[in-house]
């Protein structure tokens, strides 16, 4: 069986001293906000080309801190797609607001610029809700349109989040998503292209004023140094609370795992890159293979082809030893918890690719044997089956 991700390989590659500093974490006993941490934001913040960097607790909370930090809640509106994990629109029923779901662009499946200025005209139309903020969602890997949804964002007034749990790394004209926007966000979990093993997170920020608030957001609202101006507490800080928050620490031993994945994160960003122009070269003649955002570049978090008889596909590569995913079958306007919610126009863009779309293996270490085995099978299939 052919892995859809390949952790194991990763592990191999990284070696004694991954293991190494797991155990001197262990040994510190410095479990929570050790060194480990302070050092990773530090490093992550420097990748991700962002002044500051606050690990929490996993990309969801990474969502939904901003939210809370903004002040964002009953009554306002904060739009996202539909085409994305359950996370993404999560984060809004969470403080008391609602998502507004916006159609795809069917090329990239990222969210569509034309598709959020409708959306926020019509909310502002209706007169229910007061637009707040965008969060945009660099799916599969790629980077959202992000020029066009930073000026949509700039005329509205808008905060923009992106979301990167599944392109953090990904670029567009070499800057990372925070140049246009106003925080990163993003997902550690195992199976990210940056992932550590168990749950964490992190958002990325330009502002000191912010990045102060959610320190302070992130473990219970404790007080935090401009909380402090011009007053004096004589106790831990930790025991003045100056708002509601949340415990979202990062654990300090997914931090020492993270430091050392990130010293390999730029090479995988280039070995995923070369997995993925094999595909590209071995299937472009018969499946859609995707496309990458003009001047962008995937980290590949998925590797998600096009094809009219899906079912028939994946039953197939099964029996060839090959899993394929479906990310994601049921759009969340289409989903129980979020279908009162607002998607202006409908999304037929976003009804079309859930239809349509499978993911194949893909990671930093699938070599091209492999990889012919799965362009082969794809190729047999689609032949048998013209
Ligand atoms: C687009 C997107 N946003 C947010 C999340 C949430 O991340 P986490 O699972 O770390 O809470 C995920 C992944 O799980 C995701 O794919």
């Amino acid at each position: 069986m052919i892995p859809f991700i390949d952790l194991q390989a990763q592990r191999a590659r990284l070696g004694q001293p991954l293991e190494d500093a797991i155990l001197k974490v262990v040994r510190s006993g410095a479990y929570i906000m050790g060194p480990e941490i302070a050092e990773f934001e530090r490093q992550l913040a420097a990748f991700g080309q962002a002044p500051h960097a606050l690990s929490c607790g996993s990309g969801t909370e990474a969502l939904v801190l901003p939210l809370m930090a903004w002040g964002i809640g009953p009554g306002d509106a904060v739009f996202c797609p539909a085409f994305t994990f359950a996370a993404t629109a999560e984060a809004m029923p969470l403080v008391g607001a609602s998502p507004v779901f916006v159609d795809i662009e069917g090329a990239t499946y990222n969210m569509d610029p034309a598709a959020l200025e409708a959306a926020i005209e019509a909310v502002l139309a209706e007169g229910q809700l007061t637009p707040r903020a965008i969060i945009a969602v660099d799916l599969f890997g790629q980077p959202a349109d992000y020029p066009a949804i930073a000026a949509v964002a700039k005329k509205h007034g808008l905060k923009l989040i992106a979301d990167s749990a599944q392109g953090f790394g990904c670029t567009l004209g070499g800057q990372h998503p925070i140049h246009w926007a106003d925080v990163t966000t993003t997902s550690f979990f195992p199976a990210k292209p940056l992932g550590c093993y168990g749950d964490g997170g992190a958002v990325l920020g330009k502002d000191a004023r912010l990045h102060d608030l959610l320190v302070s957001l992130r473990v219970h609202g404790q007080a935090v140094a401009s909380d402090l101006e011009g007053r004096t507490f004589e106790h831990d800080p930790k025991y003045l609370n100056m708002r509601v928050g949340l415990n979202s620490r990062m654990d300090t031993i997914q931090a020492a795992v993270l430091l050392q994945k990130l010293a390999i994160f730029p090479e995988e960003i280039v070995a995923r890159n070369a997995a993925a122009a094999r595909y590209a070269e071995g299937l472009y003649d018969v499946v859609r293979v995707p496309p990458v955002i003009d001047g962008g570049v995937s980290v590949w978090a998925q590797y998600t082809i096009e094809t009219e008889d899906r079912d028939g596909l994946a039953a197939h590569l099964k029996a060839e030893g090959i899993p394929t995913a479906v990310y994601y079958p049921i759009p969340l306007h289409r989903q129980a918890p979020y279908a009162g919610y607002p998607a202006p126009g409908g999304l037929p863009v976003t009804d079309l690719a859930a239809g349509k779309v499978i993911s194949l293996p893909m990671h930093a270490y699938l070599e091209p044997p492999a990889q012919d085995r799965i362009v082969g099978a794809i190729r047999n299939y689609v032949k048998r089956n013209r």
